[in-house]
């Protein structure tokens, strides 16, 4: 039996492109709100079937997790043979330590929400820390958008380049994508001052007459991207600067804090839609067959 792909509110469009790429049309699912601001959701015909939900749990963060939790109950209820969520953006998933006493272990939290939502599967994009998996009871199938995103950053051939970690802890990710693009690669240090503000001091690697390509996991409100930018630009980098992140979330200040600099391009993936009418140079590439594939590996034949 075909994996049934169900699609939560989250990105409609995504999971669109994905049974497009599988040659399936996706199930019956919806999701709306009653008056009171409960969400209603209901799903068709699940009965025995291999049930793929398809939702990143992006901004409203809470409200999408809650939705994927009532779609995964209504499809045990339903009868499914087994329920995967397909999550392409995990919220919370940074918080994966505790960084002062006081705080919660937020994604220990939300793994233990999906387990008790019935789930038996979680398949999750570009996780911030791959250990994040170590949080959940739930097998973990972790995919990854570095191909398709060096594959589109490949195409960028301006001069002389260079890849640039924005922080310690993206230095692997930019690793990977440098491998693939057989570029050098820098690192600046940041540090983080608050959840939004950050502080970025110094680069290590050469950069200067170079343009910069920054990798990064996430652009949340830009705080990360923009500190690291402005580093190199007092580097002697080129006015020529890429931003590449797995996922593109621009909340808050992010525009205004990337308005004045010289950024090229904005290379994002569509795990989570962009808000619309974003005005940044945005490149945004599909990891529709990257979850697909994802979906067909994993599906009861
Ligand atoms: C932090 O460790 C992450 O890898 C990102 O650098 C960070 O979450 C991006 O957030 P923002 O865009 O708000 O700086």
């Amino acid at each position: 039996m075909s994996p049934l792909l169900l699609s939560g509110s989250g990105n409609r469009p995504l999971a669109l492109a994905m049974a497009k790429v599988l040659g399936i049309e996706p199930g019956e699912c919806h999701a709306q709100k009653f008056p009171d601001g409960e969400l209603e959701v209901r799903v068709g015909e699940v009965r025995e079937r291999d049930v793929f939900i398809v939702q990143p749990t992006s901004p409203p963060v809470g409200e999408r997790l809650l939705e994927l939790l009532l779609i995964a109950d209504a499809c045990r209820r339903g009868g499914a043979a087994r329920v995967t969520a397909v999550v392409p953006y995990l919220g919370y998933a940074r918080q994966d330590r505790r960084e002062r006493s006081g705080e919660p272990l937020g994604a220990r939290v939300v793994a233990d929400l999906l387990a008790a939502g019935g789930l038996d599967r979680l398949v999750a994009m570009d996780l911030h820390s791959p250990s994040v998996e170590s949080a959940f009871h739930l097998p973990v199938e972790q995919v990854s958008s570095v191909d398709v995103l060096a594959e589109r950053l490949g195409r960028v051939t301006s001069g002389e380049r260079v890849v640039v970690s924005p922080d310690l802890g993206a230095v692997k990710r930019a690793r990977a994508v440098a491998k693939r693009l057989s570029l050098p690669v820098a690192v600046v240090y940041k540090q983080r001052l608050s959840g939004s503000e950050v502080e970025a001091s110094d680069v290590v690697g050469e950069v200067r007459g170079r343009s910069p390509i920054l990798v990064d996991d996430i652009i949340s409100t830009a705080g990360t991207m923009a500190a690291a930018a402005e580093v190199l630009l007092h580097a002697g980098c080129n006015r020529d600067i890429t931003l590449a992140a797995c996922h593109g979330l621009f909340v808050g200040p992010a525009v205004e804090r990337l308005a004045h600099l010289p950024i090229t391009r904005v290379v994002t993936t569509d795990s989570t839609p962009p808000p619309a009418g974003l005005a940044l140079p945005l490149e945004l590439v599909s990891v529709a067959p990257v979850l697909a594939d994802a979906v067909r590996r994993l599906g009861r034949r």
